[in-house]
């Protein structure tokens, strides 16, 4: 079930320019929350009447943390918020990841604001997970998967901080073996990340990003199209009740 809040600021920081890190005061949001999934968050200026969606980075007893680069009117309102003002929320939204079955290996791969909403499900994880982050430049969380105990590769497209390419290039040079892949970030990636998975014979969950209105179904403003085995035509499926994690091989990336 989700919840419509308030929500008390802890730790708002900038990670590093223009991308900022907070930790939201929310038990019952924090209580029921998944890997994955999302909340609503309403800027405060109430003339930005719609919410924007922001993934879940950690789940702590009390509180979520979420990571949000300052794209436009509503984060960089967010970003002026200090330590103990409240934002309205709504969630935990969406359908999150699907963990991997005891014994299995599993492949994380994240590009860019792609990369927070993976570092809840690669703690839960509870076997083998190699991590791979793609980045344009400069890393950031890397620090957070390795925290964990996690082996992580790092790619950008400068080189700075390991391997320079794309994040795909560096998985297909290392060639990991594993049981699941778990996705997010631009859609470009997604899909190579996809049709890599398909060609290995692994499946894959992606998360998927559009823009959205209403967060809860109504509106159909964030439609993807999805064609499940079996079936002979596809469908459109809503990112924010449906999704935003689908199996890669059941997105129509084309069309
Ligand atoms: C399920 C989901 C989870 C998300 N999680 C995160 C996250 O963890 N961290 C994060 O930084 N961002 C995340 N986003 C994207 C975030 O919602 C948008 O960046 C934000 O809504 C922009 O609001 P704004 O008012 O600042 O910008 P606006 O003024 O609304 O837009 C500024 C620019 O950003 C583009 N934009 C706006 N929304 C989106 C979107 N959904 N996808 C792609 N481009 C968009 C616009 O086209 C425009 O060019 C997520 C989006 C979805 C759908
Ligand atoms: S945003 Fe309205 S249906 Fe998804």
């Amino acid at each position: 079930m989700n919840t419509y809040c308030k929500a008390a600021i802890r730790n708002q920081k900038e990670l590093m320019t223009g991308i900022w890190k907070m930790e939201l005061e929310a038990p019952e949001i924090a209580h029921s929350a998944r890997p994955g999934q999302f909340i609503q968050m309403y800027p405060p200026d109430e003339r930005n009447l719609l919410a924007r969606p922001i993934s879940l980075a950690a789940i702590h007893g009390e509180s979520v943390e979420v990571v949000y680069r300052v794209v436009g009117k509503g984060t960089e309102q967010f970003s002026r918020l200090r330590d103990n003002d409240m934002v309205q929320l709504m969630g935990p939204l969406g359908n999150g990841f699907t963990l991997p079955e005891a014994g299995e290996r599993s492949v994380i791969i994240g590009g860019g604001l792609g990369i927070p909403p993976l570092l809840e499900l690669s703690k839960r994880i509870p076997g083998e997970a190699e991590v791979f982050l793609g980045y344009a430049d400069a890393p950031f969380m890397d620090g957070d998967f390795r925290g964990h105990g996690r082996k992580v590769h790092v790619a950008s497209q400068t080189g700075n901080g390991g391997f320079r390419g794309t994040v795909l290039e560096l998985v297909e040079a290392i060639a990991p073996f594993a049981d699941r892949v778990y996705a997010c970030g631009p859609r470009q990636m997604l899909q190579a990340v996809a049709e890599w998975a398909e060609r290995q014979g692994i499946p894959a969950q992606v998360s998927m990003e559009e823009r959205m209105a209403c967060g809860i179904g109504a509106c159909l403003g964030c439609a993807v199209k999805i064609q499940k085995p079996g079936e002979k035509d596809w469908q459109y499926l809503r990112v924010c009740r449906d999704g935003p994690v689908f199996s890669g091989r059941e997105v129509v990336w084309n069309g």
